[in-house]
């Protein structure tokens, strides 16, 4: 399976925005990670539709939305016009609202013609979103909690990759993607290639390194 690296931008400086994704796209990224986040699903606030809107023109690789956010279906409309690729909502901020709720919001991304997923903290167990895999193009699995770039990585979570790899080749989806996010690092990465994820999103790991194509590569290999 093409492995595909998703650096997020919450690493990059947000006052030369433009100037972080042209350099991770020239270094070989395959997708942009846009870590979405209101202040009340996670403490800090990141930016909303209108960053996806601005960032939009400047690159030509896929926009992967992760929106950590309460109420995540009125963002949908924004995020979707802005020009996102794909867009990912937790099954947590879903769950507090009703049983139907993420169904809906995913079900709502695709009738944008936007690819969808779900997101499962490190404790929520994986099976809790295996009736959802069927319309997922994607399902993401934190490995670690929310909120911030820079933390370790949970290693039981590679538990959940293999689980959900076993899951999509059940259900007939071998190629399903499964994005890892949070603690990535060229140490890490085999490991985690290995459980069967093959969307790994790298935040400090690209944008702290002194060469981020060299970076990405060994993430990648
Ligand atoms: C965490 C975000 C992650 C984070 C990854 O809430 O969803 O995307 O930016 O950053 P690193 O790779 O530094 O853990
Ligand atoms: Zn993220």
């Amino acid at each position: 399976m093409k492995i595909k690296i998703a650096p997020s931008i919450l690493s990059a400086d947000f006052s030369v925005m433009g100037e972080a994704i042209k350099m991770v796209e020239a270094a070989g990224a395959d997708l942009i990670h846009c870590d979405v986040m209101d202040g009340s699903f996670v403490e800090p606030i990141t930016f909303g539709g209108q960053m996806v809107k601005n960032i939009r023109p400047l690159t030509k690789l896929p926009l992967d939305c992760h929106l950590m956010i309460e109420h995540p279906k009125t963002q949908v409309k924004f995020f979707a016009e802005a020009g996102a690729d794909i867009i990912t909502v937790h099954y947590k901020a879903c769950k507090k609202i009703s049983d139907t709720y993420l169904r809906e919001t995913l079900e709502l991304i695709k009738s944008y013609g936007v690819k969808c997923g779900a997101v499962v903290n490190p404790d929520v167990p994986v099976e809790n979103i295996f009736d959802v895999f069927p319309i997922c193009d994607m399902v993401l699995l934190m490995s670690v909690y929310p909120g911030y770039g820079g933390q370790k990585f949970i290693p039981e979570v590679l538990d959940k990759v293999k689980k959900a790899r076993a899951y999509a080749i059940k259900i007939g989806r071998p190629d399903m993607d499964i994005e890892i996010d949070g603690g990535v690092t060229e140490e890490n990465a085999e490991i985690i290639r290995a459980a069967g994820a093959n969307v790994l999103v790298a935040g400090s790991a690209v944008f702290r390194s002194p060469d981020p194509a060299k970076t990405i590569k060994a993430l990648k290999s």
